[in-house]
């Protein structure tokens, strides 16, 4: 049976990297059909919807996505854009991998932030003796994908229900006398189920690759009722994995330590937005943007893409710069996810050998301005990245 893979490449630099990304599934042998699917801007500006139905109904059928890129853009902006006979018809831009994130109910993101060794943008840490130390960081952050801070609830002049129903918490009587117009409000609202999905999925996977701890990263101190409620099934959780240790750390603290002891993190469970917050503070010790990659998983669909958006800087540049590796990186954990792991490893492998090797690298590895001179200055295209990658397997 020939796998049927939905591709959806967005915008801007996603239509480079996607492309980049199948032609070394191809190379592993990995036989699949990929399916292009319509998604992003050119969507929004011709049909008002920049994730059409069709898009739906082909990852509802195929269960398993390739995401590239989008571009967003502010409300006012977005409708500037939108073809003239779609204009004051009321239609109004949303995200549309926030909307496929919802659709789907992708509740688990899973974003692996691994150095590479070799990799000039690796993180590096002064010694107790004046010399330098390159910790090799293997952390998989975990974050809650669709409620917390991010779960949209909320208002600037909140209606008078909402502003009665929450001045029946003794802790509202400071803003009593703030008119309605004056008050802007977002809510964190966490639910066991979901809670309890994210800490079984991040010691199922602690258990599958190894790793020796899971930290749920919080601030149960402060936020007693969210962060409490995620310390309390963590530990809860943990008691059926007597072999991983459960760690505790409140988010600030965690993000001094980043650059501390990186090394020591396994596993991290975090809420939405400070699971946006740890994964972004990780990924900057292992190479950024180009290095990033993430899944979203549901119960029956999930999307594999790289954290970067579409970087519209760099689209019109021809032959592109950018690096195709965060993308790549994304595929693999789509291989993981079906089970093919071990093609999954061969291309992780390859891409380690093409680093520490160090003799084909794009612009952001060697620390240039992106542009269309990096070439003179030694930096190799997105294609020759991929075929160097390729080379390897
Ligand atoms: P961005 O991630 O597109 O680019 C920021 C900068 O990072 C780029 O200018 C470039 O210097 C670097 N960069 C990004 N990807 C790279 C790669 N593969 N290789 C080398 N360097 C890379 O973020 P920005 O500029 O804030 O947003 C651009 C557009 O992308 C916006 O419309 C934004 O809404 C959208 N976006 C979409 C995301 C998604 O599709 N999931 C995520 C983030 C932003
Ligand atoms: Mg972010």
């Amino acid at each position: 049976m020939i796998r049927k893979i939905v591709s959806m490449p967005g915008d801007g630099i996603g239509k480079t990297v996607l492309p980049e990304a199948i032609r070394v599934l191809n190379a592993t042998g990995f036989k699949a059909e990929y399916i292009n699917a319509d998604i992003g801007w050119d969507f929004w500006c011709s049909e008002g919807n920049a994730l059409p139905k069709r898009t739906i109904d082909l990852l509802q059928e195929h269960k398993i996505g390739l995401f590239g890129a989008i571009t967003s853009k502010p409300k006012d902006d977005a409708v500037r854009e939108l073809a003239s006979e779609l204009q004051n018809k009321g239609y109004v831009y949303f995200s549309p991998i926030v909307g496929l994130r919802q659709h789907f109910n992708l509740d688990i993101c899973i974003r692996p932030c691994r150095s590479f060794k070799g990799n000039p943008l690796n993180f590096i840490r002064k010694d107790s003796r004046g010399g330098f130390t390159e910790p090799i960081v293997n952390t998989v952050i975990f974050r809650q994908n669709t409620e917390g801070m991010y779960g949209g609830v909320e208002w600037t002049n909140p209606p008078k229900n909402v502003r009665e129903a929450l001045e029946t918490h003794p802790k509202m009587k400071i803003f009593a006398d703030t008119p309605s117009e004056e008050l802007a409000i977002s809510t964190r609202i966490v639910t066991k189920k979901a809670t309890e999905r994210i800490f079984k999925a991040a010691f199922e996977f602690a258990k599958e690759f190894g790793y020796k701890n899971v930290t749920v990263c919080e601030k149960p101190n402060v936020l007693r009722e969210t962060s409490g409620m995620y310390l309390k099934i963590a530990r809860q959780t943990a008691k059926e994995y007597p072999d991983i240790k459960l760690l505790d750390t409140n988010i600030d603290a965690q993000m001094m330590w980043l650059t501390k002891n990186p090394e020591d993190y396994g596993i991290i469970v975090a809420e939405n937005m400070f699971g946006d917050i740890i994964s972004d503070g990780f990924a900057g010790l292992i190479g950024g943007l180009g290095f990033a990659c993430s899944a979203n998983i549901g119960k029956e669909v999930s999307v594999f893409e790289p954290t970067h958006g579409s970087a519209p800087k760099y689209q019109m540049l021809n032959p592109s710069i950018v690096n195709p590796i965060a993308m790549i990186l994304s595929a693999c954990m789509m291989l993981d996810h079906i089970g093919e792991k071990e093609k999954a490893d061969k291309v992780r492998i390859a891409i380690a050998d093409v680093v520490e090797e160090g003799k084909v690298r794009t612009y952001d590895m060697m620390k240039l301005r992106g542009g269309a001179d990096v070439f003179s200055k030694g930096a190799c295209t997105t294609q020759e990245m991929t075929d160097a990658i390729i080379a390897k397997l």
